[in-house]
């Protein structure tokens, strides 16, 4: 059982409160997921009753106040967190056999971090084309693959180019570009855009919808940012504060492509508001 309280019909009719896609239907699924990090000195209940299903091509955004739990939902979605209660499942299948994971479910994931996670001693192309490397793609390919998705994030002109000699948001590219170099039917993306500035985070924005249009990837999109989380997402999933447990989920209904302006519109403005309020709720 979660303690979840569905968010009210908003007038608009473009926010409304989502049960989701059913156990048969769902693409990724957590069942009564609890996480309990144990240290010799501490012991912190991260997350408690998780139950969320997400549907083939859904994009759900999950949003919470700092270390409400965010990123390690995702990294028990992604298997790299074992889950102290609970199955997590990927196209109906465990994720877990005991100790190990499934290793053709850990397939299907690509996942982008907070931190870029670069390897210094390649460069940016070879950065970007390792996991094809790893997955026996020829060189030429590869390379041709690598400069596709360089141009796609905004660093033609640095292929060559070694990860010191990038700026933050230039390394973060570069990471959201490898993870999408062997086409992931899941995306699991944490914080992704923290360390860009606001205009290429937009830019990022709209390449995420679309990147998540035609790879036709389910996505789960971890962010501090309302705005962010209502624009990318056909559900947004808020944490309440550690542990976590879901709080709300929002159906955004508002239709897609997306444009930038569509964030100074009276009904986007609502979602946010909504949303906004439940967030500061829990503050005493
Ligand atoms: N490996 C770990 N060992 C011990 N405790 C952990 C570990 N990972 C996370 N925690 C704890 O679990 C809680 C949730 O952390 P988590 O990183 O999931 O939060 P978050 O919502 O992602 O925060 P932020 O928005 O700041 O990134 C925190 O209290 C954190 O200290
Ligand atoms: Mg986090």
């Amino acid at each position: 059982m979660t303690d979840r309280v569905l968010t009210k019909t908003e007038p608009s009719g473009a926010a409304t409160a989502s049960e989701g896609p059913t156990s048969q239907q769902a693409e990724l699924e957590l069942v009564g997921i609890a996480k309990k990090f144990e240290t010799k000195r501490t012991s912190t209940l991260a997350l408690t009753g998780i139950d969320l299903a997400i549907g083939r091509r859904e994009f759900v955004s999950v949003i919470g106040r700092s270390g409400c739990g965010k990123t390690t939902l995702l990294r028990t979605l992604a298997g790299l967190v074992s889950p102290s209660e609970g199955e997590v499942r990927v196209q109906g299948r465990g994720l877990w056999r005991g100790n190990s994971r499934d290793p053709e479910v850990m397939h299907k994931f690509g996942v982008i971090f907070q931190d870029a996670n670069l390897f210094p001693w390649y460069t940016v192309e070879e950065n970007i084309a390792l996991p094809l490397r790893m997955r026996g793609e020829d060189k030429r390919s590869r390379l041709h693959r690598a400069h596709e998705l360089a141009e796609l994030v905004g660093l033609t002109g640095f292929e060559r180019s070694y990860p010191r000699e990038l700026s933050g948001g230039m390394r973060q590219r570069t990471a959201i570009a490898r993870a999408l170099s062997y086409r992931p039917e899941i995306l699991l993306m944490d914080e992704p855009f923290g360390a860009l500035d606001a205009l290429t985070r937009e830019r990022m924005n709209l390449e995420v919808q679309s990147i998540a249009t035609t790879t036709e990837a389910t996505v789960v999109f971890v962010t501090h940012d309302i705005t962010e989380a209502v624009f990318l997402a056909d559900r947004v999933v808020l944490l309440s504060p550690r542990p976590g447990r879901i709080k709300s989920i929002t159906d955004i209904a508002l239709q897609r492509p997306r444009e930038l302006d569509l964030q100074t519109t009276p009904q986007f403005q609502d979602i946010v508001r909504t949303l906004r309020h439940q967030l500061y709720e829990d503050e005493a």
